[in-house]
């Protein structure tokens, strides 16, 4: 039997994005679209589904980023919750809810899970020393903390990491901390805080993921929960001293907030509470029942919350909380050779997406399936995308059911002929189209979606053969018999495919449905041969699919090597020196007055300079930039005083200036005007 046919309901969630950024491709490929082709095959089974996500809108990242733009949180989360319900709605994220954890019944759920923690005697209170900002009157979070690396003396390292060299650091490595919220020195003070024993879950975790998940979670999550509990667990601290969040429903815990990762997954459980509630349905059954299946969509960085840390949490609360059985988590998806940066506006936002690429969501869809990262990372690029639209939705998908149903129309009016005797041909593929419903629907099961989806291609593949091979249109007038048999053949597969197609594509699964004028397809339908009968009218012929041109491709990739240029940044300063460092450097105008190629050298040139006070020899990189001639008769500043070097078998005496352009080329320092050659830069 099906995983999912054990199970009288689901439980379905997407992890809840930050409010306070646009959704990319990348969190699409992620969570989102595996969770919903799954959603829409549960539902086409006519299985029990609620499919639940929303906004997180608490942590130190939305106030920081406030704080940054000099408005309140509040903005941050109304205005990214708007739009990001708004592009999942547009793309088709079929949720049953897209909640808020800003909600009032949020608060409380999330109250009620710390107060009965605490209650049981499930947390640890521990004081220890952290940053506090005098200036800003706070406790600083890792991230509120930069200060210079231990490690490679990147001057920019965070709190929790430097981005430079990887490492991951606690504030107090850090050399030279500030903070980011004053820029003034942090000190350190005391606070307490509630932890989170997970050591104590050690065991039973283990029975339940070392040994009761093995072979059944995804290797990559199976792989990450292990690593975790063979290197132990330990104490995690689930309050933190901000001002943004919910606050700690005890007595003496003013101003402390729950750490956002407690609240975030109980936030599934508040939306349910809040669907259940719009439709007279019981929460309780969604999450309490041991035949409810709780299953979790994320990215890979939320495995271990997902995995270990909430199913402690619901463990603790007790009361019947079922745990997820299964957590199909991803891992990342690149673009364009680089990873995804909100920070750097490297992405594909959804939102823009949908305004460049009107009503073809299922091309997004489609691509990011096809190159889903599922076992590892993997990459977006824009040509990958337009001929995956146009050599397989388009040429396979669309132009199979494009050519059924327009013979359709031109031979019978629209009216789906009869089928005559089989020939062995016809009786294989029917046996074929028959098979994939089951061959897909298992790959389904495993959260196989990339195969899945190949699968439902190779129909189409299957439909265009068929065709290829009978050529109904050669044999119209000699063989009628023949080609009403062929034609109906075609339209069972077309007919098939508007049934899978439903999870994968579905706006173009139902514009098919609305060719074809069939409705209420459900799974069960799917292999069926006489899916479409002798004699039903189908409608009227459209394009499933259309063409996208290389300059709406050139458009996209032009804007993300806009977001390149913007990205470039300065170096991080040297060491200060003393004037008299400064004096040393004799930095003179000189004009070129010859230039050649250096041989066996690609960057080298050979540059003659008249410097006013003599003729010399200079051999600068320049040559991937500029032609020798291009540059003879300039005026350049030189460097004349710094000791001669041998290049290339050449003594070059001196250095001329050069500054770096966004596109990497390097160009001339030089006076504005032209001066004698020999004058003093200073
Ligand atoms: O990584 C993130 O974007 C988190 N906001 C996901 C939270 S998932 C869940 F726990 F709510
Ligand atoms: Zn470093």
């Amino acid at each position: 039997m099906n995983p999912s046919d054990q199970f009288s309901r689901h439980t379905i969630t997407a992890a809840l994005p930050y409010a306070n950024g646009p959704l990319h491709i990348g969190h699409i490929a992620g969570a989102y679209l595996p969770a919903d082709t799954f959603v829409r095959y549960l539902r086409l089974k006519g299985k029990d589904v609620a499919f639940i996500s929303g906004s997180d809108e608490y942590g130190a990242a939305i106030m920081l980023r406030a704080k940054k733009e000099g408005i309140s949180p509040k903005e941050i989360i109304d205005k990214y919750h708007q739009i990001n319900k708004k592009a999942f709605e547009d793309f088709g994220i079929s949720f049953d809810i897209y909640h808020r954890t800003s909600e009032q019944i949020h608060a409380e759920t999330a109250q009620d899970f710390f107060k009965v923690l605490h209650q049981k005697n499930q947390f640890e209170e521990i004081e220890s020393e952290q940053f506090f900002d005098e200036k800003a009157q706070q406790f600083l979070a890792d991230r509120y903390i930069i200060g210079t690396c231990p490690k490679c003396e990147n001057p920019n390292a965070y709190g929790d990491q430097c981005e430079k060299c990887g490492s991951t650091l606690s504030p107090t490595d850090l050399i030279n901390p500030k903070s980011t919220l004053s820029g003034n020195t942090p000190i350190l003070r005391k606070t307490t805080h509630w932890y989170l024993p997970m050591q104590k879950s050690e065991e039973w975790l283990k029975t339940w993921i070392s040994e009761g998940k093995k072979g059944i979670w995804k290797t990559n999550v199976y792989g990450q929960c292990k690593s975790w509990l063979d290197q132990g667990l330990q104490s995690r601290a689930m309050t933190r001293d901000l001002e943004w969040g919910i606050p700690v429903p005890l007595e003496n815990a003013k101003g402390k907030v729950l750490y956002v990762w407690l609240d975030a997954p109980i936030g599934y459980i508040s939306a349910t509470r809040e669907w259940a509630n719009q439709k007279g349905k019981n929460w309780e059954d969604y999450w309490k029942k041991s035949d409810t299946r709780l299953l979790h969509f994320v990215g890979k960085d939320n495995i271990v919350f997902h995995c270990i840390i909430f199913p402690i949490v619901l463990k603790a609360y007790g009361n019947g909380f079922i745990l997820p059985d299964n957590v199909p988590a991803n891992e990342f998806l690149n673009l364009e050779g680089d990873k995804i940066s909100t920070s750097r506006n490297w992405a594909v936002w959804l939102h823009e997406y949908l305004i460049d690429f009107p009503n073809q969501q299922d091309v997004l869809r489609y691509v990011l399936t096809s190159i889903a990262p599922e076992n590892k990372d993997s990459e977006f690029t824009w040509k990958d995308f337009q001929a995956r639209n146009n050599n397989e939705l388009l040429a396979i998908l669309g132009n199979f059911a494009n050519r059924t149903l327009v013979l359709t129309n031109k031979y019978y009016n629209g009216i789906v002929p009869k089928r005559h005797q089989l020939t062995d041909f016809d009786a294989q593929t029917l046996s074929e189209m028959a098979n994939y419903p089951q061959k897909i629907e298992s790959l389904l099961e495993e959260f196989k979606f990339k195969e899945a989806q190949f699968e439902l291609m190779n129909l189409a593949r299957l439909g265009n053969k068929y065709l290829a091979e009978t050529e109904p249109w050669k044999k119209a007038k000699e063989d009628p018999q023949t080609v009403e048999t062929i034609l109906n053949i075609a339209l069972q597969i077309t007919a098939n495919l508007a049934i899978l197609m439903q999870a994968f594509l579905p706006s173009s699964a139902e514009k098919l449905q609305k060719m074809l004028l069939l409705d209420q397809l459900s799974w069960a339908d799917a292999g069926k041969t006489d899916l479409i009968s002798e004699k039903h009218q189908i409608g009227k012929v459209d394009f499933l699919f259309s063409k996208i041109e290389d300059e709406q491709i050139e458009k996209q990739i032009a804007k993300l090597a806009q977001s390149k240029k913007a990205n470039i940044s300065a170096e991080p300063l040297k060491t200060e020196i003393e004037f008299d460092d400064f004096a040393k450097m004799d930095i003179r105008v000189a004009t070129i007055i010859q230039a050649e190629k250096v041989a066996k050298a690609k960057k080298l040139l050979k540059l003659t300079l008249d410097t006013g006070v003599d003729q010399r020899t200079v051999v600068s990189g320049i040559a991937e930039f500029y032609e020798p001639n291009q540059i003879i008769g300039q005026q350049v500043c030189l460097v004349a005083n710094l000791k001669p070097k041998e290049l290339k078998g050449i003594m070059s005496q001196g250095m001329i200036l050069m500054a770096e352009d966004v596109d990497g080329k390097l160009v001339f320092v030089r006076p504005e005007q032209m001066v004698k050659n020999g004058m003093t830069v200073r």
